[in-house]
This record gives structure tokens, C-alpha cells and sequence, in this order.
């Protein structure tokens, strides 16, 4: 068995200048601290965009040299990449319609064009390292393509894929007008893995009404090869967030927070800057709850962090726009002269802090339209080591179809949100401890180390169930 090499869009770490001098820090989203974690395993190998563009040789070669000391290998991409294959292919057509906003998309035949060759270079980063015994694990909507251009010059190379974000109904895939070439290429792959079932089901429909192939239940035989799709859904680093509110630094966040938020009951929101998260909807439930229920003023906070993602495409740019407009008037209406509604953030936090949000807040709302999985649910119920505090979750997120003992809601219904967080502030501390019992064993029993153990499994069971195929 050879190496595994880890290919993704974003690297998990990414490059930015301070004071001249090239610097990195981690990625966002819930890929990089996944996987960012297990990757430096043995020889293994992750290739992508360090996140930034550079244009000399020189500064090129500087970060590759210091990204390969932590087996990282770069991809950069240029301006036009990055308009077109980026923010306009990944994040203005595959993104909105994956996450069921078909109307946001734009079919522009050149981010079409960008995308195709943006996912040849990632092919040509890959030849230059692979040998015939590795294993490539290509992930999400970034790089459709690249099973099939992989494939198309090793036709044995063992090749996973896996889909973090949702996979539409074909009804709403169908729309692309390159929906073919994708569903092609995506083939390549031996393993095709997504978060949740009905993931897996909608691109099984896809497949077979948009290609020629065979299928059997979850094996599709395409150009004589069978492809399995199936679901695995992804865990955390389970044991890293319960142990960080125990160290020193975090402690120390803890207590200034306490410091300023003493007596104040916190509900904690945080996700990246993305209309499919549902920040407007939920903030829209905070207003009616001190609308209808003025007994939560001077007592309850909402702490929401919105981390900077996209920000130069036109939908990320107006939407948060628009969070500013309705949390300045949700705090200009409801403010007192010792407390405010909504404590809002726009930027990256650190993982002290992040740790000491986790074990302050209350409740933790997660509240997304859609989402593949969602992991900052899973962080929180892993960082409450004493069983205490309410998670309230989206039934559109992936963690919904395991979370099951978070109180569960409709992110479109802001009734029922409001509801879920005077239910979550009045729960008995016996009730919090029974529901966050159970879902903290799902977090830890399905962590991070047993997603990446039974996709590699799998991966090898369907290279041998293709072999004695062959040998039929
Ligand atoms: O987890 C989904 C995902 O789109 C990843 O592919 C991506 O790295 C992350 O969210 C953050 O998005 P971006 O790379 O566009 O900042």
C-alpha cells in the first residue's frame, strides 16, 4: 500500500502576508479542521490552494518549501482562477445549487470553461507525485472533475471521492447545462461518499436518469466499472474539544468572558458568512422573542460570530450587508443602558477562544437552511464535559439524522426557533443532562477517526469487488 494523497480546494492552512513576510494560518470550514487534523499521517500528502494569490517564482517556491515541511503541497491559482473557477464556478453554480437556491446560480460559460481547467491542474499536481500503489481521496463540489481526468491516465489507480455539502434532487441538478460532463467525471471515482443517505440517494437518481448505466441498489456500473455511492457521515476530533476547556489559555477566555457577561444567559450562533446558513432567519426569531416575550430582556444574549467567507461574491457581499441592517436594529430597539441583544463578530476567532464560547453558552443554535453536515454541532455537544447546556439544531443540516436529542426545528419556521429557545433557557438541568449524555456518546463514538477508517474500509473492499468483477 502506498501513500494517501488528500486533494481539496483549500489546503488546511492558508498563506497570508504579514509585514512582507508569508504566514499561515488554518483554514475555515468544516473540511480543513475535519481532516486537518489526521492528515500527517505516515508519507501522506494533501494538495491544494494555500489561499491567496502569488505572483512571483520566487514567492512560490518560498511556500511550497515551507508548506512540503508539513507534507502540504500547493496549487496556486491566478486571478482569473480565482473569479472564475472559485468564486464563480465552485461558489456561483455549484454551491446555490447544491444548497437548493437554483434562482443564485449563474451559468456562465466561463466559469465553465475556468472550472474544467483549474481541475486539469489539479490533475497535473497529482501525476507529478502519484505512484501506482497510492490511494487519492479527492473532496467536495470544488473538483468534480477530477476522478475522471485521474482515471483517464490511470485506469487502476484507487480513487475515492467525497462530497461534503448536500447533493440537490436531480430536479434541481438537472439545471446545469453541464450536468453531464460532471456526473462523467465524478464516475471516475471507485467510492463516491456523502454525509447523509438522502445525499446519496438524490445522485444515485442523477446517475441513472441522466447516464446510460446499470445499477444495482448502491453500485452503479458505468463504462464497465462499478462505482459504489453510499453515506458516511463525518465526525470531529472529539477528544481534542473535550480536553481544551481544561487548559489554561482557555480557561483564562472563560474567565474574561464571565467577566463581562456575568447573569446573562448566552445563546451562542456560529458559522461562516453563507446564506445557507440561515443567520437572518434566526435572527429574525431573536426579534420575536423579545417582541412576544419582554421577560428575556437584561437576561438573555445572543453571541454570533460570522466568520468572513466569500465576501467578493455579490450574494455574500449583500447579505452581509443586510446581518448589519437587522442586528443594529434588533440592539437599537431592545438595548439598555447595561445590555445588548445581539453581540455580534465578523471575523476568524481562535480555538482558545472558540473552546471557551462552547463550554459559556447555554444553548448553542445551529440553525442552517441546509447544510451537509455541520460540525459546529458536533463541537459544542463534544465541549460540554459536564452533560450541561441545549443544542438546537436544523433538521436540513446532515448532524440532524444523528443528533437526534437536540431539540430539532424547521430553520424556515421562526415560531418554532423562538419557541426552541425558550424550551432550551428553561430546561431542567436533569433533562439537559439526559439529552446531552446521549449525544455526546454519538459524538465521540463516530468521530473523526472512525469516518476516515470506515471510508478507507470501504475503499478497499470496492477495489477488490472490482477485481474479482474483472476476473469473472
Ligand atoms: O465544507 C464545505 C466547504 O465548502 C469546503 O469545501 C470549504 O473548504 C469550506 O466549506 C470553506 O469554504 P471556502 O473554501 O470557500 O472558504
Amino acid at each position: 500500500m502506498g501513500k494517501t494523497i488528500i486533494i481539496s480546494n483549500r489546503l488546511p492552512v492558508k498563506i497570508y502576508k504579514n509585514n512582507g513576510e508569508f504566514e499561515l494560518k488554518q483554514s475555515e470550514g468544516g473540511l480543513a479542521t475535519g481532516l486537518g487534523a489526521i492528515y500527517r499521517q505516515a508519507d501522506n500528502i494533501w494538495i491544494g490552494w494555500p489561499g491567496m494569490e502569488v505572483h512571483t517564482n520566487e514567492s512560490k517556491e518560498e511556500i511550497a518549501k515551507r508548506l512540503a515541511e508539513i507534507n502540504l503541497r500547493p496549487v496556486f491559482l491566478t486571478q482569473e482562477d480565482i473569479n472564475c473557477y472559485y468564486e464563480g464556478f465552485s461558489n456561483e453554480v455549484m454551491w446555490p445549487i447544491c444548497h437548493y437556491h437554483p434562482t443564485y446560480a449563474k451559468f456562465d460559460p466561463a466559469y465553465w470553461q475556468s472550472y474544467q481547467e483549474v481541475n486539469a491542474k489539479f490533475r497535473d499536481a497529482v501525476l507529478q507525485i502519484v505512484e501506482p500503489d497510492d490511494i487519492i481521496w479527492i473532496h467536495d463540489y470544488q473538483l468534480l472533475l477530477l476522478p475522471g481526468l485521474i482515471r483517464a491516465v490511470h485506469p487502476d489507480i484507487t480513487i475515492g471521492f467525497f462530497q461534503h455539502i448536500p447533493f440537490p434532487s436531480s430536479e434541481i441538478f438537472r439545471l446545469i447545462p453541464w450536468r453531464i460532463e460532471i456526473l462523467e467525471n465524478m464516475l471516475g471515482a471507485d467510492l463516491i461518499g456523502f454525509h447523509t443517505f438522502d445525499d446519496a440517494r438524490h445522485f444515485i437518481s442523477s446517475i441513472t436518469r441522466l447516464l446510460p448505466v446499470h445499477s444495482v441498489s448502491n453500485v452503479i456500473t458505468y463504462n464497465d466499472r462499478p462505482v459504489v455511492v453510499e453515506s458516511f457521515p463525518m465526525g470531529i476530533d472529539d477528544k481534542k474539544f473535550e480536553s481544551m476547556p481544561g487548559e489554561q489559555s482557555v480557561v483564562d477566555q472563560i474567565n474574561e468572558l464571565k467577566q463581562s457577561f456575568d447573569g446573562f444567559k448566552m445563546v451562542l450562533s456560529i458559522d461562516r458568512l453563507d446564506y445557507s446558513k440561515g443567520i437572518l432567519q434566526r435572527l429574525e426569531a431573536f426579534d420575536l422573542l423579545f417582541q412576544q416575550h419582554p421577560e428575556y430582556i437584561g437576561e438573555t444574549i445572543l453571541y454570533m460570530i460570522v466568520v468572513p467567507s466569500r465576501d467578493t461574491v455579490p450574494r455574500y457581499k449583500e447579505l452581509r450587508d443586510e446581518i448589519d441592517k437587522v442586528v443594529g436594529n434588533i440592539n437599537s430597539r431592545y438595548r439598555t443602558l447595561n445590555w445588548s441583544p445581539v453581540h455580534y463578530y465578523y471575523r476568524s476567532v481562535t480555538p482558545d477562544l472558540l473552546s471557551a464560547l462552547y463550554s459559556m453558552a447555554e444553548v448553542c443554535l445551529v440553525t442552517p437552511m441546509r447544510d451537509g453536515m455541520n460540525l459546529v454541532s458536533k463541537e459544542y455537544v463534544a465541549s460540554r464535559t459536564n452533560n450541561t447546556g441545549v443544542l438546537i439544531l436544523s433538521e436540513m443540516a446532515g448532524a440532524a439524522k444523528e443528533l437526534i436529542d437536540a431539540i430539532i426545528v424547521n430553520p424556515n419556521n421562526t415560531h418554532e426557533i423562538c419557541q426552541a429557545i425558550i424550551q432550551a433557557l428553561n430546561m431542567s438541568r436533569e433533562e439537559q443532562q439526559q439529552r446531552m449524555k446521549k449525544l455526546r456518546s454519538v459524538v465521540s463514538k463516530f468521530n473523526i477517526r472512525h469516518w476516515v477508517k470506515i471510508y478507507m474500509d470501504r475503499l478497499n473492499e470496492v477495489k477488490h469487488l472490482q477485481e474479482s468483477m474483472k476476473a469473472k
